[in-house]
């Protein structure tokens, strides 16, 4: 992988954290933000939540002005909400997961636009279940169908930069300890998918799914910007079609 620069939100635990590790580890410069700091050494980072509008341009300026360029973003940072029919999901849970998975995304894309320096490839993460549909997703799929189509809308925006929405495929980081652990398998049987798939292949742990992740980045960039692509249709085609009946 040639060297890159490479801003990525979330970068305090899970895929993001991942991410920001396996790019330092092979020489990049990389940058990151979230609410807790991270331990990575090498890491250049702002602690900054994303959904303070009023405080975020400052901290992405302080992080990001001395640079001339951008190889690569991630917008990975994102909660799950909790998994409940959608009829009884208080508005303002509804709202907050709006705000972190799909606005906070926008604020990011508005303050780059405004930077106006060259950017090679933006990746934000999304998730199987923006499409899928599953009982009890309601809040987190809202969300991440939103930011299918914020990568779509903003391809128009970014015409020198290659944008796509990805899913990552499951993974094993502390969203799963909740979905695995405590979300109500019995009144949401999807669950079970992700409890069979545990401790098995069919999950990594976020080191192997940043590589994955990293490994597709230039297939990606075949696709047309703004492109949704599941990482299984790209690395594992029978996962995919069991997923997705019909759209393999
Ligand atoms: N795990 C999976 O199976 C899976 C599957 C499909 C998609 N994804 C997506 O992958 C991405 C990473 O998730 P993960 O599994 O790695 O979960 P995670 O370990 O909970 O990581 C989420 C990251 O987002 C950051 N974040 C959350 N709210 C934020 C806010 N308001 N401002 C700034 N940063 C914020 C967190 O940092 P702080 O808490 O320190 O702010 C953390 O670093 C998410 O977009 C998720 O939807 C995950």
């Amino acid at each position: 992988m040639q060297p890159t620069t490479a801003f990525i939100t979330g970068t305090s635990s899970g895929l993001g954290q991942a991410l920001a590790e396996t790019l330092l580890a092979s020489g990049n410069r990389v940058y990151g933000c979230s609410r807790r700091a991270s331990d990575l050494s090498g890491l250049r980072q702002v602690q900054c939540d994303l959904t303070d509008y009023t405080a975020l341009p400052a901290r992405l300026a302080s992080l990001l002005s001395d640079l001339d360029r951008l190889d690569l973003v991630v917008l990975n940072a994102g909660i799950l909400g909790r998994i409940e029919a959608l009829h009884r999901l208080p508005m303002d849970e509804a709202k907050q997961i709006m705000e972190v998975n799909l606005w906070a995304n926008k604020a990011v894309m508005d303050w780059l636009h405004d930077w106006g320096r060259p950017i090679g490839q933006v990746v934000m993460i999304s998730s199987g279940a923006s499409i899928l549909g599953n009982k009890g997703w309601g809040g987190y799929a809202l969300s991440k169908a939103g930011l299918n189509m914020l990568a779509k809308l903003y391809a128009h925006e970014f015409p020198e930069t290659h944008i796509s929405a990805l899913a990552p495929g499951i993974i094993d980081t502390g969203m799963m300890d909740y979905l695995c652990e405590q979300a109500d398998v019995e009144a949401f049987p999807a669950l079970q998918r992700l409890r069979d798939a545990r401790g098995t292949e069919a999950m990594p742990g976020p080191n192997r799914a940043a590589e994955k992740v990293l490994s597709v980045l230039p297939r990606l960039c075949e696709m047309p910007s703004g492109s949704f692509v599941d990482i299984r249709q790209l690395l594992d085609p029978k996962a995919y079609a069991k997923l997705y009946p019909g759209r393999a």
